[in-house]
């Protein structure tokens, strides 16, 4: 196999560094979030970094890049500790990578794409309109590493929104069902195929645990 070591990274081309070193923590989901300023300018912007970070409370976490230089959706939720991610499926790929470009805070990119913004009651933010899964946040703490001045920030799901045939019986929202797609590195989208759903797993006994116990 080729192997890089840390002299390599130190020595390689910058984008060939972003595209390597973002690969390499295999397949990142592909989330649009959705946020308004106090003043009223909506903002979407692609994330790929949403992580689950517990289900009881309900918690989702995302990094944002450093805030060295203005970052609207961060600027957005902790102004008005609300936001939306909505998940990004096949048929919005462009418009959804579109997202990425810097805009001013007073431009939208739903005026740019044909991303369309959707309201529900009892949230100022908006939704993306056709995401089959959306999902209502609640600003709750922000973690800056020093290490690199990114920042993790953690909200609380207040409500959930799934289309109502991937919803599985036992809870599961099925995201292959709903042509949710997977960000490979910074720029290469996937469709994902669904294998299989295995059971809970416990310890296999042994002969060896059996002997020790
Ligand atoms: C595929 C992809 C994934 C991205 N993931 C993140 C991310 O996880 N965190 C982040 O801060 N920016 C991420 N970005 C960059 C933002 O989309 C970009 O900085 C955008 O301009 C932010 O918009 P805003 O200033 O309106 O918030 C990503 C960009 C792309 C293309």
């Amino acid at each position: 196999m080729k192997s890089f070591n840390t002299l390599d990274f130190n020595n390689m081309e910058r984008l060939y560094r972003i595209n390597l070193i973002n690969s390499a923590s295999g397949f990142k989901s592909a989330n649009l979030i959705g946020t308004k300023s106090k003043s009223g300018h909506s903002n979407v912007a692609i994330i790929s970094s949403v992580i689950h970070l517990g289900s009881d409370p309900a918690l989702l976490g995302f990094v944002s890049r450093p805030v060295s230089v203005r970052r609207n959706t961060y600027d957005n939720i902790k102004e008005t500790g609300i936001y939306t991610i909505n998940h990004v499926h096949e048929g919005i790929i462009e418009d959804a990578h579109h997202t990425s470009a810097k805009y001013d805070a007073l431009v939208s990119e739903f005026s740019m794409t044909n991303l369309k913004e959707e309201y529900k009651s009892e949230c100022d933010a908006p939704f993306v309109k056709g995401a089959p899964v959306q999902i209502k946040m609640k600003f709750l703490e922000e973690v800056k590493l020093k290490l690199n001045g990114t920042i993790m920030i953690i909200g609380e799901i207040q409500k959930l929104f799934v289309e109502y045939g991937i919803l599985k019986k036992d809870g599961l929202i099925n995201l292959t069902e709903g042509k949710v797609v997977a960000i490979n590195g910074l720029d290469h989208y996937t469709l994902p195929q669904s294998k299989k759903r295995l059971p809970y797993q416990r310890p296999k006994i042994t002969n060896q645990l059996v002997k020790e116990s």
